[in-house]
């Protein structure tokens, strides 16, 4: 008999999904109208967990789980699983660490140009009709270079730091904070957030969410300041949003570019109607190779777990 796996999100690569059905018996729970039910049926034997960094899975569920022996986030922010309960209960939790990196950063860098040079607002201009109804160039607010912004990044992981090449590459001067200046970087370590928002033009969050929760709020959108952007690829609630939406409303600062949210999939409603937000779908990793890169080494996780191996890519065993 196959052993059972529990999936808790989609996964969109057919050949990871093939290798999957052909491995385990799948359970895909996010298919299921009545879940509760689902779980009391099927919970005793499984004995991997698949789910996303977003999604993570919640202690109760692991404590249905009673034959469980991994759970693979199919993502790299592990702040939706409780890991020291997995520990605890010695429990693998894997997570697909350094797949994402590369994809993260371009979207970063993407949204970024996005918001300061108002390409989705360029877009709806043309797309709307409008440029032959006024077809003088003032009818389009000048937008702002980014090449030689000076680039704030929050938190230099990987992540981080694979938005510092981009960014550097684009003559930006680079600062960051994290817990601690790196001697490897070449870049300025500024310790205070507040400082570090108050010295650049594009702030950009690539922190975890873990203990950081709403740390950007409203005086660090006033230190920001009225030309300043702010980028979220990382976690929403990184930032305190009605904060924010105070600020962009205000003109307290110059716009945002955001893939995350604090309630996902809801988007505060006054963001929808501003002109100087770029607005994405939590979609960072969502490339075919990113996602396929994050399979191989889902199915690699379980596969250890499952023949009685401690996976490499554990963070709690
Ligand atoms: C991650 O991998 O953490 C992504 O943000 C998806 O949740």
């Amino acid at each position: 008999m196959k052993p059972e796996v529990l999936q808790l999100n989609a996964i969109l690569i057919p050949s990871i999904n093939e290798q999957l059905n052909a491995l385990y018996t799948m359970r895909r729970l996010f298919e299921q109208e009545d879940k509760d039910s689902y779980i009391r049926e099927f919970g005793r034997n499984i004995q991997g967990v698949i789910t996303g960094g977003h999604t993570g899975i919640s202690n109760a569920l692991m404590d249905q789980l009673p034959s469980l022996k991994i759970v693979a986030v199919n993502g790299v922010g592990t702040d939706a699983v409780d890991l020291n309960y997995a520990r605890a209960r010695g429990i693998p939790v894997t997570a697909t660490i350094g797949a994402l990196t590369e994809d993260v950063a371009d979207l970063a860098i993407g949204l970024l140009i996005a918001t300061c040079r108002g390409i989705c607002s360029g877009d709806r201009f043309v797309r709307d009709g409008q440029w032959p109804v006024k077809p003088q160039p003032s009818a389009i607010p000048l937008a702002r270079r980014f090449s030689g912004m000076r680039v704030g990044i929050v938190g230099m992981g990987r992540v981080g730091r694979a938005i510092a090449t981009r960014a550097a590459a684009f003559g930006c001067p680079i600062r960051y904070t994290d817990l601690h200046a790196m001697d490897d970087l070449p870049y300025t370590f500024v310790a205070g957030l507040k400082e570090l928002a108050s010295q650049s033009d594009a702030l950009i969050l690539a922190a975890a969410a873990d203990k950081a929760e709403g740390i950007v709020n409203a005086e660090i959108l006033q230190a920001l300041g009225k030309d300043g952007f702010l980028i979220n690829i990382a976690r929403g609630r990184l930032v305190n949003e009605p904060d924010l939406v105070q600020a962009l409303a205000a003109g307290r600062i110059a716009g945002a570019g955001l893939d995350v949210f604090v309630d996902e999939p809801n988007v505060p409603p006054a963001l929808l109607k501003m002109d100087n937000v770029a607005l994405q779908a939590h979609r960072a990793s969502a490339t075919w190779e990113t996602r396929t890169a994050m399979g191989e080494m889902v199915l690699a996780s379980i596969a250890q777990a499952l023949a009685g191996e401690r996976p490499t890519a554990s963070l709690t065993t």
